[in-house]
């Protein structure tokens, strides 16, 4: 029986240090048939593509193909958008939204006559406004174009609780929603260890409390994280390019997995009208459905301040 196989292509825009990790990821973990890379930059997407190519031999089987012309990204099933400015030490994802909204606009029609029936995964910073930016510009389903959000946020956050609390990270089911950035939050309220709700966690022996101070000790340094990793290294690389791969999978292999991904909020706890995280249903048709989370009164407040963050750089750039 001659039965054709499937195959998955994953296009990465961008091939700086997010772009070239999230491919190496991609790679690694067998996420896609065909990885392509597009850069502007030819001598570096062609570079990355050789390095990537020679570890073909080490992976599960795969083909990568690399240009500076958009054409590398035709029939895409999956896009991936990290191209953008680099945030310096000192500045803020909202710093880069001129030059990333701008870009945004720029690169998008011309991706969506290529692959016009993928999902679209914007990584991009401040990847809430670029997401929105991304909406308008592709004229594509909403569901079909969101950003990776506090996938990472989440990452760091479970991390963090499982290194105090001492269980594993896959033992922690917490999420930070709101903005990628400054004014994102813990949703304390709804987290669980091990299915104990987390506010009524008793430390195990030998362990410290998971008290008040403790907990906001956990958010600052998930908020800070980034800073810090950037101010060492000057950006940060594997933990994003592993979030936006594991976000991939969730679409090619229409996993519907809860994940906080940036999608359109409207109409949720008196958010309207912005891009944001909160746990989402993402399959093969995208970001579908955003999960109705408890949030508690406090959590709502800080919500609603994150998303005003937003609007006021949405606002800033007329969208
Ligand atoms: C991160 O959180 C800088 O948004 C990037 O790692």
């Amino acid at each position: 029986m001659n039965v054709p196989r499937s195959t998955t292509k994953l296009a990465v825009v961008g091939a700086g240090s997010v772009g070239s990790t999230l491919a190496y990821a991609a790679l690694a973990r067998g996420t896609a048939r065909t990885v392509a890379l597009m850069d502007v930059n030819k001598a570096k997407v062609d570079a990355e593509v050789l390095d990537l190519q020679h570890g073909r031999m080490f992976v599960p089987e795969a083909e990568v193909i690399g240009s500076d012309d958009v054409e590398v990204c035709r029939g895409a099933d999956v896009v991936v958008v990290t191209a953008g400015a680099k945030q310096q030490p000192g500045q803020s994802r909202l710093d880069l939204a001129e030059a990333t909204i701008g870009l945004t606009r720029k690169i998008l029609p011309g991706l969506v006559e290529v692959a016009p029936d993928a999902i679209y995964v914007m990584v991009t910073n401040p990847v809430d406004v670029v997401t929105f930016a991304a909406q308008q510009v592709s004229g594509l389903p909403p569901e079909r174009v969101f950003g990776s959000g506090t996938v990472l946020d989440s990452s760091r956050l479970r991390a963090a609780l499982a290194e105090h609390c001492g269980v594993a990270t896959a033992n922690v089911h917490a999420y930070v929603a709101g903005e990628h950035g400054d004014s994102e939050i813990a949703l304390w309220s709804s987290a669980r260890i091990a299915g104990v709700p987390l506010l009524e966690w008793e430390a195990l022996p030998g362990r410290p409390p998971l008290d008040d101070a403790a907990r906001a000790t956990i958010a600052r340094e998930v908020v800070e994280s980034a800073y810090k990793v950037i101010s060492g290294k000057g950006a940060t690389n594997y933990a994003v390019g592993l979030a936006a791969t594991r976000i991939v999978e969730a679409v090619l292999k229409n996993e519907h997995r809860v994940m906080p991904v940036s999608t359109r909020v409207d109409g949720f706890h008196g958010i309207d009208g912005v891009c944001l995280s909160m746990p989402t249903l993402v399959d093969a048709r995208g970001a579908t459905t955003v999960i109705d989370t408890p949030v508690s009164d406090e959590e709502a407040a800080g919500l609603r301040a994150s998303a005003e963050s937003v609007r006021a750089v949405l606002h800033r750039f007329g969208l």
